[in-house]
C-alpha cells in the first residue's frame, strides 16, 4: 500500500475546496487531503471554544492520516482556533508538524491592492467579531482603514445552493449597503470567507464598478508555495504522487453533489467520523 504524507485542507464545510483548487493549481505536484466538516457547519456563528474544538479534532484527525501539514482553508478557523491551536497543541502534537491558516497570508498583501487605503471585508460573524483581520492587516498595512461586515446569512445561502436565487440579492444588496454606509470610498473588498467566492458575481452587481473584489485562493496559493521553498525540510517530507482524496463528516452523496460547484469538478468523497 502507498504511504502517503499529504497537505491536509481543512474547511467547515465546502468552501475551502475553492482554496484547495487554486493550491493544486500552483502546487500540483503534491498530495492533498481534503476534509469538510459538514455535519457541523456552519462554523461562523458558533463560539471560540466550540470552533476551537471542531478544529482541533480536525487537525488531529489530519494529522492521523500521515499529514506533516495542515492548512485551516476557513476563515472563521483561522480567526478562532489557529493561535490556540498553535500555541498550546502543537507543541504536544510532534516538533515536525504545522498548522497554517488564511487569515495572515491575506493580510499581508491585500493593503497593496488599495490606492485610497479604505479596505472592507465581508466575513462570518465569527472572523468579524474575532477582530483578526483589523489586528493583522494593521501590522503590514498600519496607514489602512479596515471596515468590517458580517454577512451571516451568506454560507448558508451557499451551503444551501440558494445562491444563484432572486431571494439571494436581497441579502447581498443588504449587507454590501451596510458595509458601504460604514465607509463610502472603499476601492478594495476582501471576500473573507472561502465561501463567498460562489457569490462574486452578485456582489459585483451591488458594488460600485470601481471597487477590486479579492477571493483568497491565489493569495493563499502563492503564501503556501513561499512557505515551502522557505521551509525545505517540511517541503522534502510532502509526498508527490499528485494524489488528492475527500472527506465530509457528513453524508457523502450529499457533498458529492454539492463540492462540484465550488471544485469545478466532480468529487467522489468518502465520510468519517470523528
Ligand atoms: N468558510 C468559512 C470561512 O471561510 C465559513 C463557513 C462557516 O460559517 O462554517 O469563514
Amino acid at each position: 500500500m502507498l504511504t502517503t504524507r499529504p497537505i491536509g485542507v481543512f474547511d467547515s464545510g465546502f468552501g475551502g475546496l475553492t482554496i484547495l483548487k487554486e493550491i493544486q493549481a500552483k502546487l500540483p505536484q503534491y498530495d492533498y487531503i481534503y476534509l469538510g466538516d459538514n455535519a457541523r457547519a456552519p462554523y461562523g456563528t458558533r463560539s471560540f471554544e466550540t470552533v476551537y474544538q471542531y478544529t482541533l479534532q480536525c487537525v488531529r484527525w489530519f494529522f492521523d492520516q500521515g499529514c506533516p501539514l495542515v492548512i485551516l482553508a476557513c476563515n472563521t478557523a483561522s480567526a478562532k482556533a489557529l493561535r490556540t491551536i498553535q500555541q498550546n497543541d502543537l507543541p504536544t502534537m510532534g516538533a515536525e508538524k504545522r498548522v497554517l491558516g488564511i487569515v495572515r497570508p491575506t493580510s499581508e498583501v491585500v493593503g497593496n491592492y488599495s490606492a485610497n487605503k479604505k479596505i472592507g471585508i465581508l466575513a462570518t460573524t465569527g472572523t468579524v467579531l474575532s477582530n483578526s483581520y483589523v489586528i493583522e492587516i494593521h501590522k503590514f498595512f498600519p496607514e489602512v482603514q479596515v471596515v468590517q461586515e458580517a454577512c451571516p446569512i451568506w454560507v448558508p445561502l451557499v451551503e444551501y445552493g440558494e445562491y444563484k436565487t432572486a431571494g439571494a440579492d436581497f441579502f447581498i444588496k443588504k449587507h454590501i449597503d451596510e458595509l458601504l454606509k460604514k465607509q463610502p470610498r472603499i476601492d478594495t473588498v476582501l471576500l473573507a470567507c472561502t465561501h463567498y467566492p460562489l457569490l462574486e458575481k452578485k456582489i459585483r452587481n451591488f458594488m460600485p464598478v470601481d471597487v477590486t473584489i479579492l477571493s483568497q485562493g491565489e493569495i493563499v496559493a502563492n503564501s503556501l508555495s513561499d512557505y515551502l521553498q522557505r521551509h525545505t525540510k517540511m517541503e522534502q517530507s510532502i509526498s508527490t504522487n499528485k494524489m488528492t482524496t475527500f472527506y465530509t463528516t457528513d453524508d457523502k452523496d450529499n457533498f458529492n453533489k454539492q463540492a462540484e460547484i465550488f471544485y469545478g469538478q466532480h468529487i467522489d468523497a468518502q465520510q468519517i467520523h470523528l
